[in-house]
């Protein structure tokens, strides 16, 4: 299992707004000396009260070592993170997050890239563009978003990465809407494509690149907002260093069962998306509803993630 990444001290040295309901936060060290360095498309977790914890994409050029730039949408959905996030993170504040982890990496053998955003998907997208750039790497970013004013990172998009990116608005002439068919051409083999945005966005994108002959492999995906559907028939979980054996019923998730058993599993998203959760399975076949493991890595049912995933089989062993 993995452990929730220790956290870091850290200063919150610039706020600004970027556009309609997104901010974007500039984090130092509070110390003020370097911090962790980071890969183009990772993430960090932020603590942003006691018992509450997001993860959110660093935007900024992995070359930059004194700063993590993030961009927070105050989402409709909001769980209450975004909304404590712009209430209270303000210019000087300190916030304890976590090291850098990634899920979402540059593949090692690619020769073309192609960035699909939809909305603040962008977030991870950016700080790929500016590492390709950098490095005179073959690359295209394709930014999908409902309107100008809500448009983050304009002023990048349009200056450093004028040549590179192409700024798709929903309610912009016909002739500059994002169609995924034109775009997402059959690849050759070492193109790679990395797509990330609202589910409904990347559903669409990947069945279009599905259809057109894009491999799995050769698409990269980093999910948010992910709903949680904790609907299915009840399954029991046995947690197998105690021997405790829990009912799951419809509506309730492994961690919740197992927490009001007092067994608890460490948690961040809750939503499948990070992997904080992420548990051995000793018997049983898991129901996987994470975005977390490859479907490869889903196919050998040796891990699964207790926020969200349920069970196929009347039990499920757990190693925990
Ligand atoms: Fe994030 Fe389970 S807590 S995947």
């Amino acid at each position: 299992m993995s452990d929730p990444s220790p956290a870091l001290d850290a200063v919150i040295s610039r706020r600004e707004a970027l556009a309609d309901g997104i901010i974007g936060l500039e984090l130092e060290s509070a110390d003020g000396t370097p911090l962790p360095p980071f890969e183009a498309g990772a993430h960090i977790d932020v603590h942003v009260k006691p018992g509450l914890i997001r993860q959110y994409s660093i935007c900024n050029d992995p070359a930059e070592h004194t700063s993590y730039r993030l961009g927070v949408l105050q989402a409709t959905n909001s769980r209450g993170g975004s909304i404590e996030i712009h209430r209270s993170f303000t210019e000087g504040r300190r916030i304890k997050i976590g090291f850098p982890r990634n899920n979402f990496r540059l593949a090692k053998d690619r020769g073309r890239s192609v960035l699909l955003g939809g909305g603040i998907g962008i977030t991870p997208l950016l700080s790929m563009a500016l590492r390709l750039k950098r490095h005179g790497e073959r690359f295209h970013l394709h930014y999908c978003t409902r309107a100008r004013s809500h448009t983050a990172f304009l002023a990048e998009l349009e200056a450093e990465l004028a040549s590179h990116a192409s700024v798709h608005f929903d309610d912009g002439p016909a002739t500059q809407r994002f169609l995924a068919r034109k775009i997402a051409f059959t690849p050759e083999e070492d193109t790679h494509a990395y797509v990330c945005g609202p589910q409904g966005f990347m559903d669409w994108v990947i069945g279009e690149m599905k259809q057109l002959g894009w491999p799995d492999g050769n698409i990269h995906t980093e999910h948010f907002n992910a709903a949680v559907d904790s609907g299915g028939a009840s399954f029991q979980v046995i947690a197998a260093r105690s021997g405790t054996i829990v009912e799951v019923p419809p509506g309730k998730t492994i961690a919740e069962a197992l927490a009001a058993r007092g067994i608890d599993i460490p948690l961040s998203c809750e939503q499948g998306v990070c992997g904080t959760c992420l548990t051995k399975v000793l018997n049983g076949i898991p129901d996987h509803r994470d975005f977390f493991q490859t479907d490869a890595e889903k196919a050998t049912n040796r891990w699964m993630t207790p926020c969200c995933s349920r069970a196929l089989t009347p039990t499920i062993e757990l190693d925990i």
